[in-house]
């Protein structure tokens, strides 16, 4: 494994990758590649619902962000945490008509061996993650699947070791992400434990008091009875 780790985060869209590389890189403190995707998406200052139906600029697109990300990583010696990673090809497979010569680029085999050697956390689809707005919500969670069903023939292709990440519980994805990550030789640079419960002092125990005289001996009693004077 590459040291110091690289980690990233891959899946499809609204899986909880943004909200964990923040954790991520707040945690400790390591630099966050953000989603390249969207700002090549500003940059052509092309609408969605363009991207969907010019193919040539849907290619462009897919292409750039496939370059740029590749870019953005080479940029970096050290630790990182990626928003994202090969994924934009899942959509391109999907949406676009330059998978073939992607897969002929000699870039690809390369970039895919500097992920082999990261940490990769495979975020699998929950549906309460996507907006609810009816019918919408529908449509989109069957893009979700496709998409993630995509990300994951990607990993086994190019034989990636990644770690599933199943669980929706927030808890539970910093535990799995925490524990993975300290092994791998990071340390948090964030306080460990802040105190949540006020201080817990012990009770101020009470100053011993004198003690009571002790009974006389029942044999001075004795001693004393009238009957024996
Ligand atoms: N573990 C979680 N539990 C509940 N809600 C979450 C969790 N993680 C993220 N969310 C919420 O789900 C939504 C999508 O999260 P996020 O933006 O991190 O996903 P994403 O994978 O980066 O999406 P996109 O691919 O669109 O960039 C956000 O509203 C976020 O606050
Ligand atoms: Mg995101």
């Amino acid at each position: 494994m590459h040291s110091p780790p690289r980690i990233y985060l891959v899946g499809a869209h609204s899986t909880g990758k943004t909200t964990l590389a923040r954790w991520v890189r707040d945690r400790y403190a390591i630099p966050m590649i953000a989603e390249v995707a969207r700002g090549v998406l500003a940059e052509m200052e092309a609408r969605l619902d363009s991207l969907r139906t010019d193919l040539e600029l849907v290619n462009h697109y897919q292409a750039q962000v496939y370059e740029r990300q590749i870019a953005a990583e080479s940029a970096h010696e050290g630790a990182f945490v990626s928003d994202r990673a090969f994924c934009n090809l899942a959509y391109a497979a999907h949406h676009g008509t330059i998978m073939a010569e992607v897969f002929r680029d000699p870039r690809l085999e390369r970039y895919m061996a500097s992920v082999r050697s990261g940490l990769v956390f495979f975020l699998r689809p929950h549906r309460e993650l996507l907006a609810e707005d009816g019918v919408r919500a529908g449509v989109e969670w069957e893009e979700v699947v496709r998409i993630d069903g995509m990300v994951k023939v990607l990993l086994e292709m190019f034989d990636v070791p990644y770690i599933p990440v199943e669980s929706l519980s927030m808890q539970e994805r910093t535990r799995l992400l925490g524990r993975v990550i300290e092994l791998a030789g990071l340390r948090p640079a964030t306080e460990p434990a802040r105190r949540h419960l006020t201080p817990w002092r012990e009770p101020i125990k009470d100053v011993p008091r004198p003690r009571a005289p002790e009974p006389a001996p029942a044999t001075e009693q004795r001693d004393r009875l009238p009957a024996e004077i």
